[in-house]
């Protein structure tokens, strides 16, 4: 989590994220052109998050919870509604032009389907030069800094590769491809959205350990979105759980996946493919909550976990939880954990 007492680079933050929002504007049909009122799909709501050197934070959440948007607003894709993206600690706001190309040489985005990143017509090798020369990085010899490039993400040896179009390579292989491109730009930061949910079973594991390996050579800072929590704790060192546009827990990967404190959480670690995998913890009957996931264009007032959660008292109805601490390095945005209720 971040830490206000410290410098940016002493704690080795690189990207951090304060109270950031978007609320999307909804387009008016039939009798609302005539009103004054602007509906907004509240898709994030005042997320604050710290990515640092060398570590990987899992965003997790069910579809629609707002994570590909808290990504897209970190690589400054979009303009926010509220909250502040700083990076190295300088407050930065970018849209379009030189100063967006300097941003995105830190800041590097890696998409769930690579197949529809990666241009049908062209060749790993124009993909890779593209992104060297873009971002300067192509130097003297640019075989050799292809040829590193692909080494880095295991695609080896380089010159069967280099000139392979992407139906030509299988979805692991698109996706080392669409990582090496990312690291063309010598980034501080990787945003991986899903990275490995479009891809076989059989082939996730080697793509994470590829990340894995690259957080620690390169000290890469990564977010890691994913909707499968159990990955989260095998991946990632740091895991923030996402509801509704809102994040209501977050710490240690380990903590949160082995003691899960937001009755949310432990829904989604009941619902998890192989819960036993993840913690010893298994939600009774009574406990599980029903539902669905709410409208963000009118979300539940207070806790917008409140209609689906098994513990719901008076005020998770009316009153937003803050967060509150429940161990070191261990939060919640539950009522549950309010010490001085009565
Ligand atoms: N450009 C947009 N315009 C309007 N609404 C949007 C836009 N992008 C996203 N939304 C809405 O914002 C909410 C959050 O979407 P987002 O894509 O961030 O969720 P997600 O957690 O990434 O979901 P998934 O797991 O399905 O990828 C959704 O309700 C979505 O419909
Ligand atoms: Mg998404």
């Amino acid at each position: 989590m971040s830490d206000p007492s410290g410098s940016a680079s002493s704690t080795g933050v690189v990207l951090e994220a304060d109270g950031l929002t978007k609320h999307f504007p909804v387009r008016k049909r039939g009798r609302e052109l005539l009103s004054n009122v602007v509906r907004k799909v509240r898709a994030v709501d005042d997320v604050s998050l710290t990515l640092r050197r060398g570590r990987v934070t899992a965003l997790v959440g069910e579809s629609g919870s707002g994570k590909s948007t808290v990504a897209r607003l970190l690589a400054q894709l979009y303009p926010r509604t509220a909250g502040d993206v700083r990076l190295h600690g300088e407050s930065t706001t970018v849209r379009g032009g030189r100063r967006f190309r300097a941003y995105c040489r830190q800041v590097q985005m890696i998409f769930q389907d690579p197949f529809a990143s990666l241009n049908p017509v062209h060749t790993v090798r124009y993909h890779l030069t593209r992104a060297l020369r873009i971002h300067g990085n192509a130097g003297d010899d640019l075989e050799k800094a292809l040829a590193d490039l692909l080494t880095r993400v295991q695609l080896t040896p380089p010159e069967r590769y280099v000139d392979k179009f992407p139906h030509e390579l299988s979805g692991g292989q698109r996706q080392r491809v669409a990582i090496a491109r990312a690291l063309g730009a010598d980034p501080e930061v990787l945003l991986a959205d899903e990275p490995v949910s479009m891809l076989d079973v059989s082939i996730r594991l080697g793509v994470l350990n590829l990340l894995r390996d690259l957080k620690e050579r390169l000290h890469l800072a990564i977010l890691y979105i994913t909707h499968d929590i159990a990955s989260a704790r095998y991946f990632a060192d740091e895991t923030l759980v996402m509801y509704a546009g809102r994040v209501v827990e977050g710490g240690d990967s380990e903590t949160v996946t082995q003691r899960p404190a937001h009755p949310y959480t432990q829904l989604l670690i009941e619902s998890a493919p192989d819960p036993d995998q993840i913690a010893g913890y298994r939600l009774s009957e009574k406990d599980r909550g029903t539902g669905e996931p709410p409208s963000l264009i009118n979300p539940p007032a207070g806790c917008r976990f409140h209609p689906r959660c098994p513990h719901v008292m008076d005020r998770c109805r009316t009153e937003l939880p803050p967060r509150f601490d429940i161990g070191a390095d261990h939060f919640a945005a539950c009522w549950l954990y309010d010490r001085a209720a009565p």
